[in-house]
């Protein structure tokens, strides 16, 4: 297979903190590629159902409430139903909620659906949960990003204050865990390591160090 011929394929998958979203915009850039987050999407519907007051385990009430949803992801933004919500979508609300939306089954074929129209011909730098398992098992690249629990709930503590929300480790670490054991322990589409994919341990490791790797594989 050439990659002349056409755009490649890079999927990424990990839990939270694992330092995905960062590194995935870093490799797109160096092989100028579009960056998709999905996990972006499934806190943009989150929002939604909050806003509707629909429950996080409504999958009837999800359903029709995704019939009428346009979620889309240009230039590092995502917008719902045409509106920014970037900024929304990181607040504690969504967090707190987004893991038991995204267990119900309606939701994730929707979104899956959706991510490969996004990737369609341009190929991606794609990142999430079930990327390599489920979305794209046919990615020209696959990788499962980790590091130990208490670097990743570090990680997350100090992008927190960057923005200026203060919150302590322990709490960081045990939402972490939580999320981590919904997605890993869901019946649709757990958190797994895909077949074929390069594990990638980033802890006590910088993200330029980790992208030059991802990138280096990519070059073959
Ligand atoms: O940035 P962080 O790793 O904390 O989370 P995220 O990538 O924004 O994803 C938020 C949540 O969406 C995850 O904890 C999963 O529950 C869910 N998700 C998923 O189920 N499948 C994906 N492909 C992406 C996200």
């Amino acid at each position: 297979m050439s990659l002349v011929d056409r755009p490649i394929t890079i999927a990424l998958d990990g839990p939270a903190g694992s330092g995905k979203s960062t590194v995935a915009r870093a490799v797109a850039e160096r092989l100028s590629l579009p960056h998709i987050d999905t996990g972006a999407m499934y806190r943009a519907v989150t929002l939604k159902a909050l806003e509707r007051g629909v429950g996080a385990l409504d999958a009837d009430g999800l359903q029709s409430l995704l019939d009428g949803t346009d979620i889309d992801l240009r230039d590092g933004k995502v917008f719902l139903d045409g509106r920014d919500v970037s900024a929304e979508v990181r607040g504690g609300p969504v967090t707190a909620s987004v893991s038991q939306v995204a267990t119900n089954g309606p939701v994730r074929e929707w979104m899956v659906d959706r991510q490969r129209r996004l990737v369609g011909e341009r190929g991606g730098v794609v990142e999430g949960r079930d990327i390599a398992t489920v979305v794209l098992p046919q990615a020209d690249f696959k990788f499962f990003l980790t590091a130990a629990p208490q670097e990743r709930a570090r990680r997350r503590a100090a992008e927190l204050a960057l923005e200026g929300v203060l919150v302590s480790l322990e709490d960081v670490l045990i939402g972490i865990e939580a999320r981590d054991r919904l997605d890993a322990g869901r019946e649709v589409s757990p958190l797994r390591v895909a077949e074929g994919a390069t594990v990638i341990d980033s802890t006590g490791r910088s993200v330029d160090d980790v992208v030059d790797e991802i990138v280096a594989v990519t070059r073959g």
